[in-house]
């Protein structure tokens, strides 16, 4: 695959998060069918995952066994079990196929989740042989760049005692609370100018930490609404590694769109 002049260029992974949407099983059932025979298999190369509500994860494992399309979840606890109420396992989730989960989401982060908590929840799913989704991102764009400090405090507590070995199932999804479409911001979206820059940001944040052979290794994700307008040009030029999509997510032509766009994207 071509080198670009910011490092490898990856097989674009893209994760739909549904978040507490659709309110009932066979509603949830239509929407996975519709996306899963809307992107086919044909000219399949985009990675893609959709992160369900934990309850319908049993009913959707069955269907994805025949998709192109994975399984990924939306937060999970770090112990692998005990007197946790209403927490869920990584044994439970592998355990219906799920290979991805989601970390540290801005809503999640909003509602009080920690930089600790996002930590021992990071090392429990690769520890686990999953592949971590650690979302970094800051409330609000200040004028002076504190976000900077922020992702890159929340950067370094997550990936405090991460192995190098663990790295390529290592994903970081830059999702600022106000790009998220439903969110207070109500969705300004991230350039591809912004992209950008966060990426770098990111990597050489990943460098610090791991030392420069580390960067190629781990995908920067771009999240906050991400849609079937803004994807190719957040691809080609804020060189998205691919995309936390929430809204979008929920809507299958919308989706399959988004989806097309990075396969085409991924075989360039
Ligand atoms: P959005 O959500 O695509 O609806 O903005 C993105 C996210 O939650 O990461």
């Amino acid at each position: 695959m071509a080198k670009t002049s910011f490092g490898k260029k990856h097989i674009p992974l893209i994760i739909g998060n549904w978040k507490m949407n659709p309110q009932t099983e066979a509603e949830a059932q239509k929407l996975f069918t519709e996306i899963h025979k809307g992107i086919g298999t044909k000219n399949a190369i985009a990675q893609v995952a959709i992160a369900v509500p934990f309850v319908f994860i049993g009913t959707i494992a069955k269907i994805a066994k025949k998709s192109r399309v994975t399984l990924a979840a939306q937060d999970v606890h770090n112990e692998p079990q005990g007197t946790y109420t209403g927490e869920i396992s990584l044994p439970m989730l592998k355990s219906f196929g799920v290979s991805t989960v989601i970390i540290g989401h801005s809503e999640r982060r909003k509602g009080g989740e920690s930089d600790a908590a996002v930590r021992v929840k990071t090392e429990a799913a690769l520890q686990a042989g999953l592949t971590a989704v650690v979302c970094v991102g800051e409330m609000v764009r200040d004028a002076h760049g504190e976000y900077f400090n922020i992702v890159q405090g929340q950067l370094r507590s997550a990936c405090t005692n991460i192995k190098k070995s663990q790295l390529s199932r290592l994903v970081v999804a830059y999702e600022p609370i106000w790009s998220i479409s439903t969110g207070d911001g109500k969705g300004k979206t991230v350039t591809a100018e912004d992209a950008l820059e966060m990426k770098l940001f990111i990597q050489k944040c990943i460098a610090e930490i791991f030392g420069r052979s580390a960067v190629p290794k781990v995908r920067v994700l771009n999240g906050g609404s991400v849609n079937a307008e803004n994807a190719q040009t957040l691809l080609e030029e804020g060189r998205a590694d691919g995309f936390l999509v929430g809204g979008a997510s929920l809507k299958p032509a919308d989706f399959v769109q988004i989806i097309k766009i990075s396969d085409t994207y991924g075989k360039s």
